[in-house]
C-alpha cells in the first residue's frame, strides 16, 4: 500500500526519531561529497496554489540531490476544482509521476488528493498544517540539543495557524513541553489541542502570558502573525499579539542556552527583532537548511527506501 504524509500523526514515533536520525545522516553524506541516487527515475510533481520560498526549494534541490526529477506547477497551471476535478488531477498525475507534493489552501483537498492519487503524497502546507516544517524544526533541535525528546518549546504569536497546529501533532507523538503563548482569539484548533492533551504524552500549555510561556524554556519560536491568504488581518492581529513579539526582553526568560527558530518568512520588527533573529540564539538558517535533509529522508521513507 502506499504511504502518504498529510500530517505528523501519519509518522509513528519511530518513524519520526528515524527521519530525524537519516536526515542527519544524509546532510553529512551532502557535506562530504557523498551522492547516492536512490530517486533515479522518479518524478515528482509540485502543485502550488500559495508563495513559497523554502518548501519549493527544498523540495526541489533535495530531489535532485537524490537523482530524481522535479516538475513545478503553479496554481494557474492546473486550476484544480475549476479546469478539472481532484480526482481526475489525482489519476492523471499517478500515470506521470511516482511522487506529488502539495501546498494549497483546503486541507481537505490533500486529504481527497491522496486518496484518489495512486502515488505518495506529501502536504507542503494547508491552512490547517505545516508537516514538513515541524519535521525541519524537530531535526534542528535534534541537532543543536541532541534530543527531541522532553524539549520545552515556547510557540509565541499566533495560536491558530498551521505550524501551531503541526506542533501539537507532534506532541501527540514525542513527548514535549509545549507551551503556546498568544491571545484570546488565536487559540490553537480545539479539536488538534483537545486530541494532543488527550494523547497523554506531553504537557501542553496554552496562555495568555508571554513570559509564562517563554520561561526557562529550551527553544522558542515565532511564525508570522498573519499567515498566508490573511494577510488582511496583520492589523488587528499587530495589537492583539504585540506583547508575544520575541525580543531580547522576553528572550531573557528563557534559558540560557535557549534556541530561537521561525519557520521564516519573518517579518522583522513584527514577530521578531533583528537582534534575536540575528542574535547568538538564533538557528533559524540551519532551521531552513534543514527543509531540505528532512524531506529526503521523508521521500526515503514513503518509498520505503533505506538512506
Ligand atoms: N517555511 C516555509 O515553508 O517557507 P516557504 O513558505 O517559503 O516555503
Ligand atoms: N504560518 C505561515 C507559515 C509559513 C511557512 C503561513 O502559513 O503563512
Amino acid at each position: 500500500m502506499k504511504r502518504d504524509f498529510l500530517t505528523i500523526t501519519d509518522l509513528t514515533t519511530k518513524d519520526i526519531t528515524d527521519i530525524i536520525k537519516n536526515a542527519m545522516l544524509l546532510k553529512q553524506m551532502w557535506r562530504m561529497g557523498q551522492r547516492p541516487s536512490p530517486l533515479e527515475y522518479k518524478h515528482a510533481a509540485l502543485l502550488f496554489r500559495k508563495p513559497s520560498l523554502r518548501t519549493r526549494a527544498s523540495f526541489e534541490v533535495g530531489i535532485h540531490q537524490l537523482g530524481g526529477k522535479t516538475l513545478f506547477f503553479s496554481e494557474k497551471e492546473i486550476g484544480m476544482g475549476k479546469r478539472e476535478s481532484v480526482f481526475d488531477v489525482a489519476k492523471v498525475l499517478s500515470r506521470y509521476f511516482d511522487l506529488i507534493v502539495i501546498r494549497t489552501f483546503d486541507n481537505n483537498e490533500v486529504v481527497q488528493l491522496a486518496k484518489h492519487a495512486e502515488i505518495p503524497v506529501i502536504n507542503a502546507l494547508t491552512d490547517l498544517l505545516h508537516p514538513c516544517q515541524i519535521m525541519g524544526d524537530a531535526m534542528t533541535i535534534f541537532e543543536h540539543k541532541g534530543k527531541i525528546e522532553d524539549v520545552s518549546v515556547a510557540f509565541l504569536g499566533d495560536g491558530g495557524n498551521n505550524v501551531t497546529n503541526s506542533w501539537l501533532k507532534l506532541a501527540t507523538r514525542i513527548p514535549l513541553d509545549l507551551r503556546i503563548g498568544t491571545t484570546n482569539d488565536r487559540q490553537p484548533n480545539q479539536e488538534i489541542l483537545e486530541d494532543a492533551i488527550n494523547a497523554g504524552l506531553s504537557k501542553i500549555t496554552v496562555t495568555f502570558d508571554p513570559v509564562e510561556a517563554v520561561r526557562d524554556v529550551d527553544c522558542a519560536y515565532a511564525d508570522v502573525w498573519a499567515s498566508m491568504g490573511e494577510k488582511d488581518k496583520i492589523t488587528e492581529r499587530e495589537i492583539m499579539l504585540r506583547p508575544f513579539q520575541l525580543n531580547n526582553k522576553l528572550l531573557s526568560h528563557a534559558k540560557n542556552d535557549v534556541i530561537v527558530l521561525h519557520c521564516l518568512p519573518a517579518e522583522r520588527s513584527r514577530e521578531i527583532t533583528d537582534e534575536v533573529m540575528d542574535g547568538p540564539h538564533s538557528v533559524v538558517f540551519d532551521q531552513a537548511e534543514n527543509r531540505l535533509h528532512v524531506q529526503k529522508a521523508i521521500i526515503l521513507h514513503l518509498f520505503n527506501m533505506c538512506v
